[in-house]
């Protein structure tokens, strides 16, 4: 069973989140830069209104190629209540998405909105198979073991593939 995670991180926190997953379940990572290059400041004032307006970003890398991998899991913190630009963008970026796979997780300061209603959409209109979802906050992350029920749901996709 080979994962591909996929997430965007602009403070650390989806990054750290994504990193224990990968760490724990031997998952790959791609990690999509947002090439605005925000300050703490244009965070707010620039990228939480194109959040709230569904916007997509320039996105490096430009192409996400996961049709190598069983399942895919796109991560994104949360802008407004909404998935980042740069995961919007991500989702349109996946190649080999049909069909897949998928789950989503968010991480925010406990009000995430409809980023993660939003996300699921997004990848089911790409084709993927969604099966769970997992909203982190900030504080969560900070914990050890924190993420477990993420990694429990990524194992679980690897046991129905198995039971297959
Ligand atoms: C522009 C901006 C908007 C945010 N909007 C929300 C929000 O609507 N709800 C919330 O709970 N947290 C919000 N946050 C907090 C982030 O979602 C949270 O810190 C997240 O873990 C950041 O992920 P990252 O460190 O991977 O970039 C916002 C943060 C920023 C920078």
């Amino acid at each position: 069973m080979s994962v591909c995670i996929v997430y965007h991180s602009e403070t650390g926190t989806t990054r750290t989140a994504a990193g224990q997953v990968a760490a724990a379940t031997g998952s790959d990572l791609v990690e999509v830069k947002d090439l605005a290059g925000y300050s703490k400041l244009s965070m707010y004032l620039k990228g939480a209104p194109r959040a709230m307006q569904g916007k997509r970003a320039d996105i490096e890398p430009a192409v996400i190629d996961v049709s190598g991998y069983d399942a895919v899991v796109v991560g994104t913190p949360v802008w407004a209540g909404n998935p980042t630009p740069a995961v919007n963008a991500a989702v349109a970026a996946l190649v080999g998405i049909e069909g897949k796979a998928a789950v989503v997780f968010c991480t925010s300061g406990g009000a995430p909105g409809k980023t993660l209603e939003t996300m699921k959409a997004m990848l089911a209109d790409r084709g993927a198979d969604v099966r769970g979802e997992i909203s982190l906050t900030t504080r969560d992350v900070e914990k050890p073991g924190a993420v477990g029920p993420l990694v429990d749901l990524v194992r679980s996709l690897a046991k129905e593939r198995i039971g297959q």
